[in-house]
């Protein structure tokens, strides 16, 4: 009866010792670490490191396939903005048409006095081009202090404003010439906001705003709250400026339906100082300046 009881308590010792060990690992997290997957295929919560291939594209093929940003990634957290690019950054292969950079076919680093000089996606300004006779613009015009633009689309604007105002139409600028490192604010700040592809419709890379060369104005209006809005147009201000802008020498620069030649989505209050008479012909064609200067990008 002494072995048998001996027996027994050696066993129950033994149930001991496998309960208490069993206890630890699980309290220590320790689990098998082979092939085994929870049963619907997902990573519980553990937060696994991507391997990087160390490429500079990783965040441009992130954007590329937009479906899976907008997934939840391995850590849980998600990444429906992509993350922010340099602008400056040297453009290669899939990252330039993800991100609506094609390569230029002109770089004018001097302004000659052209009003017709055309600067979009293809044909650029240098990172030092400086329009020539510019002049600060009375701030009763602008949203802010110090604008700056061309003077000779200066004084056509004032007429524009003038004329507008004895309609009852109350109008400021609120953007004119950008130098090379605001233009580089403004389209980061876009793809922090809307991603490489949807800032490439509504703002331009750096040296590719014609807003650069200093011809090129933001029209808003109290009718509009001094904000910009796409439906401008409905409005009896900015229908009239839709209207009436040639006869003071600007055009719509970005008009609907054209952005397969412009680049970039329908703009009304974005004028582009061209002189009366082409753009008198501009808009009563119903044209883009890229039509009327045969400079039609092939894509
Ligand atoms: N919004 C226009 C395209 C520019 O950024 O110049
Ligand atoms: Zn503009």
């Amino acid at each position: 009866m002494g072995k048998i009881e001996n027996m027994r308590k050696n066993k129950f010792f033994l149930l001991l010792v496998v309960m208490a060990v069993s206890v630890a690992l699980i309290a220590s997290g320790c689990r098998d670490n082979g092939n085994e997957k929870p049963s619907d295929g997902s990573l519980d919560g553990t937060i696994v490191e991507e391997p990087s291939d160390g490429s500079d594209n990783q965040d441009e093929n992130k954007d590329k396939e937009g479906k899976k940003s907008e997934e939840k990634n391995r850590s849980g957290e998600q990444t429906s903005k992509p993350p922010v690019k340099d602008p400056n950054a040297p453009a290669t292969g899939d990252d330039k048409s993800v991100r609506g950079i094609p390569d230029p076919i002109e770089v004018r680093t001097c302004d000659d006095g052209d009003l017709l000089v055309l600067v979009n996606k293809y044909y650029n300004v240098s990172k030092d081009y400086e329009p020539s006779d510019m002049v600060t613009i009375n701030n009763k015009y602008g949203t802010y202090t110090d604008m700056r633009m061309k003077s000779v689309a200066y004084e056509a604007y004032k007429e524009l404003y003038s004329d507008a105002f004895d309609l009852g139409y109350e109008l400021k600028l609120c953007s004119t010439m950008r130098s090379y490192d605001t233009q580089k604010m403004l389209y980061t700040n876009y793809i922090n906001s809307y991603g490489f592809k949807n800032a490439a419709l509504s703002s331009a890379y750096p040296g590719r705003s014609e807003h650069h060369t200093g011809l090129a104005i933001d029209v808003t209006s109290k009718s509009m709250g001094w904000g910009l809005k796409t439906d401008f147009a409905d409005f009896e201000d900015g229908k009239w400026i839709n209207d009436h802008c040639h006869e003071y020498g600007f055009i719509i620069r970005y008009p609907k339906g054209k952005t397969d030649i412009t680049g970039y989505k329908y703009e009304p209050w974005h004028l582009r100082y061209v002189g009366v008479d082409v753009a008198t012909e501009i808009m009563s064609k119903a044209v883009t300046l890229e039509e009327y200067l045969g400079k039609v990008p092939s894509n």
